[in-house]
């Protein structure tokens, strides 16, 4: 048989020891993902940890099969060389501090550089957003425009950013797709970075559309930097991608999400509920107008997520991913060169008690509810159109609710709960 020759693409990836990073890291490395192609990801996470620990990437390293001495973790340190064979690099920097950035950047010079970045890395708590603007301004918006201004001066053009479906703000919509209005109406400083970084993308990209058409050449004017090993004309690409409610987690139960403190999403408080910690669910308002009066929303299985960042990626690339990711749509269009927007959800809404109900199904008993009044805030409907997803990138969610709730309720769920049951009896024979 004739060898396919694979290239190496190695990809910068922020905030990649945070839930949705660390599981679309499995899907960037696990060879299934990207199998009748001719690429293969190798990966420079960087995060600061501030809401994470670099144990998740030694788990996604497990779950990929790519344990072994290049991958083991110690402690929060930095690991991995790429000369080493390493396809996971850690470095623990902040986003925010451009000289850790720019050291990260020219560590990778020699070996090439970063082909794209998927930018993950931000603050992502609504309510501690209205309590602490100030943070959540400099955060999200700074590491933004330090990732921005280095990627332009490494000649890396290439960007997924993590945005949200709560730019669309309080919408009355029900299914939204990513024509509808967004910016005004949103409620929280949060949205409110995820709306200016999408502000800040677009102006910047259209920065290069002007260069290039003004230079005739396709961008000289574009490079800000004498430094620059960027070829000038390489246009930049960004996706966009507004993500609807992730839920669940990797089925081999070895990740998920597991924040400390009171959770601030549904299944994840959910879950704690099913495993003792809390005695409740606490409904959130059964007058609302739907079918059982509680709020609706479009809960999207972590996996698909992460399926949606390897199709950007392709897409962005101009590598064609609909036939490789799940996708229906055959060969992806090309997002090359331009700035897209994309709906990730799934297009089917569930409301809390249905949540509620099937949690219990994966657990086998039913979970406890009270109802109380609604969360200032909430919408009714909350729901992707995400057509333009299928249609252009070839993505669309396999996976629905019951999925969810079973891949999260495995082990360590299920651990813990055996272990509380055990404990429980070791005590009552005292
Ligand atoms: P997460 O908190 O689990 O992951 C974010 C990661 O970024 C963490 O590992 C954190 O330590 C890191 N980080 C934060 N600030 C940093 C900085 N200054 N420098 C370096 N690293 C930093 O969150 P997540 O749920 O995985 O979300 C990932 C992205 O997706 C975020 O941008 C979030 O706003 C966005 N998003 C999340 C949801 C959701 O419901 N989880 C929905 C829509 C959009
Ligand atoms: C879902 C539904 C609640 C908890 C948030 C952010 C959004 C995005 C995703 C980042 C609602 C109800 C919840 C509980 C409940 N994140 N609920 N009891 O509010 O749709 O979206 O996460 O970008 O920006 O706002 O998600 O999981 O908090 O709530 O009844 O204890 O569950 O009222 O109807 P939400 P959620």
């Amino acid at each position: 048989r004739p060898t396919i020759l694979r290239t190496r693409k190695r990809i910068l990836v922020t905030g990649g020891c945070g839930y949705i990073g660390s599981h679309t890291l499995v899907s960037l490395l696990d060879p299934s993902t990207t199998s009748g192609t001719n690429v293969e990801y190798s990966i420079v996470v960087v995060d600061n940890l501030v809401n994470s620990s670099s144990e998740s990437l030694r788990r996604a390293c497990d779950v990929t099969g790519l344990g072994g001495g290049d991958f083991v973790v110690d402690g929060d340190d930095d690991y991995g060389t790429d000369d080493a064979g390493g396809r996971l690099i850690f470095r623990k920097v902040d986003c925010a501090d451009p000289s850790g950035m720019r050291a990260v950047f020219d560590e990778f010079v020699p070996l090439g550089g970063f082909d794209a970045a998927i930018h993950f890395a931000g603050l992502k708590a609504v309510g501690e957003s209205k309590t602490m603007p100030l943070r959540y301004y400099r955060v999200n918006i700074v590491a933004t425009l330090t990732l921005l201004d280095l990627m332009e001066e490494y000649g890396c053009r290439t960007l997924v950013f993590s945005s949200s479906a709560t730019v669309y703000g309080v919408s009355t919509r029900d299914r939204l797709n990513e024509n509808d209005e967004v910016g005004t109406t949103i409620t929280n400083c949060y949205g409110r970075t995820k709306h200016m970084i999408e502000q800040i993308l677009r102006d910047f990209h259209a920065s290069h559309e002007v260069a290039s058409s003004s230079s005739g050449v396709g961008g000289e004017a574009a490079s800000s930097s004498s430094s620059s090993s960027a070829d000038v004309r390489d246009p930049w690409s960004v996706v966009i991608l507004r993500y609807f409610n992730p839920a669940g987690a990797h089925p081999s139960g070895k990740m998920g999400e597991d924040p400390s403190g009171v959770p601030n999403n549904l299944m994840p408080y959910v879950a704690q509920v099913a495993v003792g910690r809390r005695p409740h669910v606490t409904v959130f308002g059964n007058d609302y107008d739907t079918p059982d009066g509680t709020g609706i929303r479009d809960y999207l299985h972590v996996m698909d997520l992460a399926e949606g960042h390897v199709a950007a990626l392709a897409y962005a690339s101009d590598e064609g991913c609909g036939s490789r990711v799940g996708g229906t749509a055959g060969k992806g269009k090309s997002g090359m060169g331009k700035i897209s927007t994309f709906n990730l959800g799934t297009g089917t809404g569930y409301s809390v008690l249905d949540m509620v109900n099937a949690f219990g199904r994966a657990v086998g008993r039913p979970i406890p509810v009270v109802v109380g009044p609604r969360r200032p805030g909430d919408v009714t409907i909350y729901m992707a159109d995400p057509t333009r997803a299928k249609e252009d990138m070839g993505w669309e969610a396999k996976r629905d609710l019951d999925d969810m709730c079973r891949d999260l309720w495995n082990p360590p769920f299920d651990c813990i709960v055996a272990f509380v049951a055990v404990y429980n009896q070791f005590l009552l024979n005292l």
